[in-house]
């Protein structure tokens, strides 16, 4: 049972084509979905860099470019690989399931 393993239902495979990012808000959180390589990936909606939306930015490569000063993060870890970030931006476990998209904020 995915709810009893602390992941919720955030949004439809449907609402997040390839190639595309999309906020969602995850009790209060602030997450940030991107559709890549095949795959979901979820991380918070911040960029560490001055706390601007990374779902505001834009896709390639495996890496999230935020849209306000160019910093990028690798989806899969939230490695910070090109300044002005330095920090990671914190990333959270996904599952996809019946079409639906699953995210646990809490480890
Ligand atoms: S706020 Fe993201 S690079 Fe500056």
């Amino acid at each position: 049972m995915s709810e009893a393993e602390g992941f919720r239902r955030v949004a439809s495979l449907a609402d997040v084509p390839p190639n595309q990012l999309l906020r969602v808000d995850v009790d209060g959180l602030p997450v940030c979905l991107a559709h890549a390589d095949g795959r979901i990936y979820a991380f918070r909606d911040s960029c560490t860099h001055k706390e601007f939306p990374l779902s505001a930015g834009t896709l390639a490569d495996g890496r999230v470019e935020c849209a306000w000063h160019g910093a990028r993060f690798a989806l899969d870890t939230g490695r910070a690989v090109r300044l002005p970030a330095v920090k990671p931006v914190a990333t959270y476990e996904v599952r996809v399931e019946d079409g639906e998209i699953l995210v646990a904020t809490t480890p």
